[in-house]
């Protein structure tokens, strides 16, 4: 944190501070020529700070020449055709939401501008409709704190700060993905600014095929300034965190694979499983996320997790909101977020731990930080996660050519010092590939990569298989036939990278 705080003011002045003047000139300029003039922040101000400093991982934490605030689905539209119309070349745009993506570049640039959709933050609930509007630039905690009032809720992110925006179109997995799939299969209609300026809705009868391919599809198409979503009945959960010493972590495995093999029994189970140490602490240990999605205690599918001795719990019964209060990640740490999909098999699970109990003796002979941890997730990604998917219109993460339940394991490593940027990243992506090569070794591997987890290293896209990959780069380029969110707007997972 110390260290990137001080260079930040540096990283405007660095290379090219020629080229990204003439950006502000070109293209902030221009925004301020229109009514947007009082929405455009620049660095000096406090507001552009506010903005930067909240992205969640703090190298993802950019600089770009301004930033722009639209309140409304007609300002975002403003803004993208005036900085189309100002120049490709020069008017190099991003597009930001919660900003909690943990890779530089996704949601932010530099030489360019940031449209920033934080202030687009409201949920309006339509009872007659039994749906709920959110805006993009939302955090999940504000949406369940608006519905809780009225016993319902919508399938959204587990940790209370994560962004509405990015998440729903990467997929979303959530508590209640067993019960009526991944968060983007309950979206009844997005509202969306193409790069023509038009804003256009995309649902079942209207630009069905635009509705398919943003369920997964992410920043390929166009900016999404609403999403209406399918609520569900909420009379509580019985959850929490149970922690357990890391010699449990054989009787976690199997507990583990037999949950994901069951789940379709009953639906309202949800487990995390997190093997963490942490520098500061010193201690590797296990914490289970339970979450049942009534309010029940001690139900059958947790059973085996519940055999394990625990160390402390805090298992209860309480909202949505205050659940996932409880899953929040520290924030002012650098971050790397690394992700892969296997069969359910114990011995890809062991693996996964070995090599994050190695990693860990890597860094502890290496690390500079003053705090790191090193968190290895797993989560169950069964059948029946997308057994729900063709009955709400389709996705494209093309999850329905895996007839098997699979597991997913996602490294997730967080460090303050920026000279532990080399030794983590690679650290992540070593044990990655490792693991791959070791599931493909015993034929427990699988193409698919979840987008919202992926590293910049990686090809999400390309996962979701060939007929996904034509349909979505069929799709950028009929609302999008300049591709202007393939070259003007450089961040994020692209298709034309994959085609
Ligand atoms: C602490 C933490 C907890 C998490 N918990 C979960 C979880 O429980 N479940 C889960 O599935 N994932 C989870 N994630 C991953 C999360 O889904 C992704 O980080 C996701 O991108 C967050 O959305 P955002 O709005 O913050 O994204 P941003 O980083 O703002 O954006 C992500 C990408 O989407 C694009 N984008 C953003 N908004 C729009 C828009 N309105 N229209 C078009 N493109 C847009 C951006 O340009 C960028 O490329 C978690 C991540 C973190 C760091
Ligand atoms: C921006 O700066 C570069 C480098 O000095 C120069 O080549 C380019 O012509 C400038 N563009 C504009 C629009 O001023
Ligand atoms: C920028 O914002 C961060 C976080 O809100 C704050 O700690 C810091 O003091 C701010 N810096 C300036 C120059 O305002
Ligand atoms: C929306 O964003 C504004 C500006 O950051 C903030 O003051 C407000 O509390 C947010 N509203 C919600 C519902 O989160
Ligand atoms: C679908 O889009 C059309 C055209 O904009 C709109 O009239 C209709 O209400 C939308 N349907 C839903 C479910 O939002
Ligand atoms: C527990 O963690 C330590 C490192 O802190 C590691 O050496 C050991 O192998 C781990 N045990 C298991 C069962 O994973
Ligand atoms: C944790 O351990 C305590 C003490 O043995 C036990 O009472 C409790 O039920 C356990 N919690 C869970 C969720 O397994
Ligand atoms: C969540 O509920 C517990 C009691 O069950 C309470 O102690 C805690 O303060 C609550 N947290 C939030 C953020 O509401
Ligand atoms: C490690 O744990 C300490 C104490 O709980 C916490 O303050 C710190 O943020 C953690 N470090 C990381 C990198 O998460």
């Amino acid at each position: 944190m110390k260290a990137s705080t001080a260079l930040a003011p540096l990283l405007g002045l660095l290379p090219k501070a020629t080229y990204g003047s003439n950006t502000t000139t070109t293209c902030c300029s221009a925004l301020q020529a229109t009514s947007l003039r009082d929405l455009v922040i620049f660095p000096s101000s406090i507001a552009y700070n506010e903005s930067v400093t909240s992205y969640f991982a703090v190298n993802a934490q950019l600089r770009p020449s301004c930033i722009v605030q639209p309140h409304s689905a007609e300002e975002v539209s403003l803004a993208v055709s005036t900085l189309v119309k100002a120049g490709a070349s020069q008017c190099k745009f991003a597009v930001r939401s919660g900003g909690h993506t943990t890779w530089a570049g996704a949601a932010d640039i530099e030489q360019g501008i940031t449209i920033d959709l934080s202030m687009m933050n409201s949920t309006t609930y339509h009872a007659d409709k039994g749906m709920a509007s959110i805006l993009p630039g939302a955090r999940w905690q504000s949406v369940y704190k608006a519905l809780d009032a009225y016993g319902v809720t919508v399938p959204g992110g587990r940790g209370g700060p994560v962004g509405v925006g990015g998440f729903l179109i990467g997929g979303g997995n959530t508590f209640y993905t067993a019960r009526v799939g991944f968060a983007c299969d309950n979206i009844e209609n997005f509202e969306v600014v193409l790069a023509s300026g038009a804003i256009v809705n995309a649902n079942r009868t209207s630009n069905p095929d635009l509705y398919k391919a943003l369920k997964g599809g992410s920043i390929n198409f166009g900016i999404v300034t609403k999403y209406d979503l399918k609520t569900i009945s909420h009379d509580g959960l019985w959850g929490g965190l149970v922690v357990y010493d890391n010699s449990t972590t054989e009787q976690q495995i199997s507990a583990a694979v037999n949950f994901v093999d069951n789940i379709h029994n009953d639906p309202y189970a949800s487990w995390i499983g997190m093997w963490e140490y942490n520098s500061t602490t010193g201690q590797n240990i296990i914490a289970d996320a339970l979450e049942y999605t009534k309010p029940v205690a001690y139900p059958a599918p947790f059973s085996e997790f519940v055999g394990i001795e625990n160390t402390t719990d805090t298992m209860r019964f309480a909202t949505i909101y205050n659940l996932t209060q409880e899953l929040v990640q520290a924030t002012g740490y650098r971050d790397i977020f690394t992700t892969g999909t296997y069969r359910n098999d114990a011995k890809v699970l062991r693996k996964a731990i070995e090599l994050h109990n190695n990693n860990i003796e890597k860094a502890k002979a290496a690390a500079k930080s003053v705090s790191w941890a090193m968190d290895t997730i797993i989560q169950p990604w069964p059948k029946l996660f997308w057994e729900h998917t063709v009955v709400n219109g389709g996705n494209v993460l093309g999850l329905d050519r895996f007839d098997e339940n699979l597991v997913q394991v996602l490294y997730d490593y967080s460090w303050d010092d920026e000279q532990d940027d080399a030794l983590f990243t690679h650290l992540g992506r070593t044990a990655l590939n490792e693991l791959d090569e070791y599931a493909k070794s015993i034929g427990s591997d699988n193409e698919y990569i979840y987008l919202n987890y992926a590293d910049k290293s990686q090809s999400p896209l390309k996962g979701y298989g060939e007929e996904n990959v034509q349909f979505i780069s069929r799709v950028a380029k009929q609302y999008d036939p300049h591709g202007i969110f393939q070259t003007q707007v450089p961040g994020g997972f692209k298709i034309s990278e994959v085609v």
